[in-house]
Parts: C-alpha cells; structure tokens; sequence
C-alpha cells in the first residue's frame, strides 16, 4: 500500500468515526457506552447535559461509582448490566426521581464472536407517559368505584354474552357467589328462555328508545338458584368506533318492593271500598229493620190473639201458628240486621283472646254439626288482652266456625290460630278449615247481607255481614286470608289492648 492509499484508508476512517460520532451525539436520549467491566467509556451530549458533566469527567468512571457513589458493583439482581452480561439481552430499568420517571434502557454490542463488547445504556424519560398512566388508573379507579358502589345491579358482558362485570348490587340481586360466578358466565342465563334473544331485538330496534338503547322496561330476570325477580331493567349496546356491537351492558332496579307496596295498596283500596259499601248497606239495613219491625210486632200481637181465639180444635189453628212461626224468622233477621249495622248496645270488656275462643268454643261443643269435626287450637302462649264486647265477638267466632263446618259439609278439620304482631300492637284471630273453598267471583260478595249460596230455608246469608259489622266496630277487620280446594282460612285482626303504666 502506498501513501496517497494509506491515506485514502485514512480518511475514510475518519470520516466513518466522524458520522459514527455524529449519530451518537445527536440521539435525542442522554446515551453513553459502558464497558462490560463498568467502566463508562463515552457520553452523548445529550447526556453530558442532563448530568451537567464534561467528558473527561465520565471516562474511566465506574457506573456504580458515577450513579450510585459506591466502591464496588451492585447485587447481581439488581443490577442490569450483569444481567445483560449473563442473558446478552436488551434489559431496563424503571427508575424514579424527583417527580420524573425514567426508563433506562441497556442494549449489548456484541464482537465478533458474539461476546458483549460494550453496553449502550440510554435514559428515556417517560414522566408524560406514567403521568397518563397515572391519570388514567386514576379515572379507572373512580369509574369502578362508581361502578360497584351504585345501589343499582349493573351488569355488562361481551358481543358474545359473556359476563364480563357484575357489580355488588348485581351479585346481592342474583345472590352470586364466588362458585355460581363460575357457573353464570352467559348473559342468557340470566333471563327465563328466549327472552335474552327477546330483549337484545328489542335493543336495536329504532322505535324503541333509539337504536341499542333500552330505557326502564319491565322484565323478569333469574337469580342464581333460577328464581324469578321482577325488575325495571335499562340497557345498552356498546358500539366500538366502527359502529360494530362490541359488549352490551344493563342495569337492573329490583321491583319486588314496590310492587310489594302497590298491592298492599291496592288491598286496602279494596278494603275501603268493601267497608263503604258496608257502611251504606248497613244505614239501609237498620232502616229497613225499623220500618219491618213495627209491623211485625203488629202481625205477631193480631196472629196471637186469633190463636187464641181459635177453638183447641179449629183447622185454622195450625195455618195461624205457621204465621207465628214466620214472624218469629223474620224478627229474628230483624235482630241480626239491627245488630249488623250497629244499632244494639256494646259492652266493652278486656278479655285474652284465647279465652274468649275457649268461651266460643264452648258454645258449640254440644252441636252435632261439630261431631265429625276434629277441632285443633293453634293458641298463642303469651297473653293478648283486647278490650271488647266478648258476647259480640263470640258471635263472630260461632258465625265464622259454623262457616267452616258448612264448609266441609261436617266433617274435617277445623284450625283455630292466634298469634299478635306486637310491634304493630294487633292480635290476630284465623280459623281455618278443610272445606270447598270459596270461587273467586263470590269473593267480595261474602260480606255482603243476604249473600249465601246455601239452602234458604236455615241460611239467612248474615252471619259474615254481622262478624264484619262488629269486627269493624271494634277498630279491626275480617279478611279471608287464603282460600282454594283445599280449605279457606279467615283472619280477624283486633288492636291489642296496652294496659296504661300505673
Ligand atoms: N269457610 C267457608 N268456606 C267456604 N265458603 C264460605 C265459608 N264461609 C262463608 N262462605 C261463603 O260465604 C257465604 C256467606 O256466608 P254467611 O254470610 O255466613 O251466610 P250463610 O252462612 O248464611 O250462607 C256462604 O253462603 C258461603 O258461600
Ligand atoms: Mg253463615
């Protein structure tokens, strides 16, 4: 080789470490060179600057020393230089100071023989980045939180159904646990057949509150252990940017105590209207009783006197003690009216409750109607005083225990409860039998005087008006709690009497 070649291969040298040199500097990370002992070996200007050094400062440092003012190197697994030396693969260290976050990335610069021959290590600040992360953790946090904290059941799964998310509600809602979020995993599952398919064409059907959205319909859903729950349910497709269904989601209200509410309302709208209808009939009963009682009086003293007028052996005898029977029937609807529709005097007296149904029975214990009947009391052990007419309300007892042996055409059983509910202050009465039940159309008309739907000649159809009329004279009410083929039970609810404190 000659000069002007030496000098050739020079240049070219040169100018190879001039643009080498070059690109080092002007990467935009703080970047230097270590030697696989840890002896740094160059810095970029970028690096230089950001640790406020000149390059003679940095060379032949130890990175130990330079970064960790330290005398000898660090742990191994910590340190990611031995681990580069040892895996020959990129590593990086996340790094943190002073508000900034930095990753320090370390990649090899493998000889010829593919051994480590240096260690490019640059520092990229990532403060931006983590500050998003941060911010975004952040919003996901709050989002969950909103999330599972809702009083509403929120439940959201994927295009394919499914779950991807139940909130607390959701899991208290359907009573899922840890072993049944197992086994729900389709959103399907949480509907009574073919409804889900139902509600997502509902869903993206336009005329119904816009397309993918569902707003406060009515639907029944299924708990884990497959119950029905009614609820008020809102949902919604989620659509990913290119319009395609990517997840649906729905939150549920559970209705079970509003519609709870709504019948206790609706039973005692019908209470209310029963009883005003009895307060009307009533008035109408006791005029009629006055007005028929008058001459009823008149037909029974006329009939008398002609009986005994009569000769022992005249055959209008037997025609004028028919009429005299007849009076006596009609007087005694008469008493029955007046006693309905709370004309009669009331004579107050305390009394327990079980020991007015001990009085009552006794009345009917010698009655052969009763003699195929098995008779079981069901009476509270505690004491539950009422203040009442006890003779008014033993007649409610006979009248509704002749019911029940009507009922079961005399033989059967017959059940007497009585139990109280004593934050509310009332004692309870049921009696219960084993008979026909009572066909819902007759329902509302049973309180009904003269409503009956047995032989004429012994039922009068008043024996309900009058138990209504003076269980509702003393501030209670008559019910029937539950009727079918298997039996029918009446309830009567009195308030319970509280002696005064001293
Ligand atoms: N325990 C009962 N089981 C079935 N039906 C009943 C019962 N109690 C009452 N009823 C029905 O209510 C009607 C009215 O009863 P009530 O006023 O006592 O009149 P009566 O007994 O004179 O028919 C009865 O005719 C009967 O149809
Ligand atoms: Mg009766």
């Amino acid at each position: 080789m000659d000069d002007t070649g030496k000098d050739f291969s020079k240049a070219v040298d040169n100018e190879e470490v001039n643009w080498r040199l070059r690109v080092f500097d002007s990467l935009s990370y703080p970047t230097m060179i270590i030697k696989p002992d840890y002896t740094l070996v160059s810095a970029n200007q970028k690096f230089l600057q950001l640790f406020g050094k000149r390059p003679e400062q940095i060379r032949g440092e130890k990175c130990y020393t330079f970064f960790y003012n330290k005398d000898t190197p660090c742990q191994a697994e910590e340190c990611p230089v031995m681990r580069l030396l040892k895996t020959r693969q990129g590593q990086t260290l996340p790094w943190r100071k002073q508000g900034r976050w930095e990753d320090r990335v370390f990649s090899p610069i493998l000889d010829d023989h593919g051994e480590v021959a240096y260690i490019i290590e640059s520092i990229r600040d990532v403060t931006q980045v983590k500050m998003l992360e941060i911010e975004l953790s952040g919003i996901k946090e709050l989002i969950s939180r909103v999330v599972h904290s809702s009083a509403s059941a929120i439940v959201a799964a994927d295009r394919k159904g499914n779950i991807q998310l139940m909130n607390r509600a959701a899991r208290d809602l359907l009573g899922v646990t840890d072993v049944f979020e197992r086994t729900i995993y389709n959103a399907e599952q949480l509907y009574p057949p073919g409804k889900a398919k139902e509600i997502m064409s509902m869903l993206r059907d336009e005329s119904m509150g816009g397309k993918g959205k569902l707003s406060g319909a009515p639907v029944t859903i299924l708990d884990a252990f497959g119950r029905e729950i009614p609820v008020e349910m809102s949902a919604a497709i989620i659509y990913d940017d290119e319009d395609n269904e990517s997840a649906t989601m729905a939150i549920y209200n559970d209705l079970r105590k509003k519609l709870e509410i709504e019948k206790q309302l609706q039973e005692t709208q019908k209470q209310l209207a029963q009883s005003e209808k009895m307060a009307s009939l009533g008035q109408l009963a006791a005029g009629v009783a006055h007005e028929i009682n008058n001459p009823l009086t008149g037909i029974l003293m006329y009939a008398s006197m002609m009986l005994e007028q009569l000769d022992s052996t005249s055959p209008q005898r037997q025609d004028i003690e028919c009429v005299i029977e007849d009076v006596n029937r009609c007087k005694e609807i008469v008493k029955s009216l007046l006693a309905y529709s709370r004309s009669t005097d009331f004579q107050r007296n305390i009394i327990d409750v079980n020991q007015l149904v001990e009085q009552s029975f006794r009345l009917t214990r010698d009655q052969k109607i009763f003699r195929n009947i098995q008779i079981k009391k069901q009476l509270s052990d505690e004491m539950m005083l009422i203040n009442v007419d006890s003779n008014k309300l033993s007649q409610v007892i006979i009248n509704l225990v002749i019911n029940a042996a009507d009922a079961m055409e005399n033989k059967g059983t017959l059940t007497v409860r009585t139990y109280r509910n004593k934050p509310a202050g009332k004692v309870y009465l049921e009696i219960s039998d084993t008979g026909c039940g009572i066909a819902e159309e007759h329902l509302t008309k049973i309180f009904d005087p003269f409503f009956s739907n047995k032989s004429r000649d012994k039922n009068t159809g008043l024996g309900l008006s009058i138990a209504y009329g003076i269980v509702e004279e003393h501030d209670g009410q008559i019910s029937v709690s539950h009727t079918g083929p298997e039996g029918t039970t009446f309830r009567v609810e009195l308030p319970q009497y509280i002696p005064a404190e001293n």
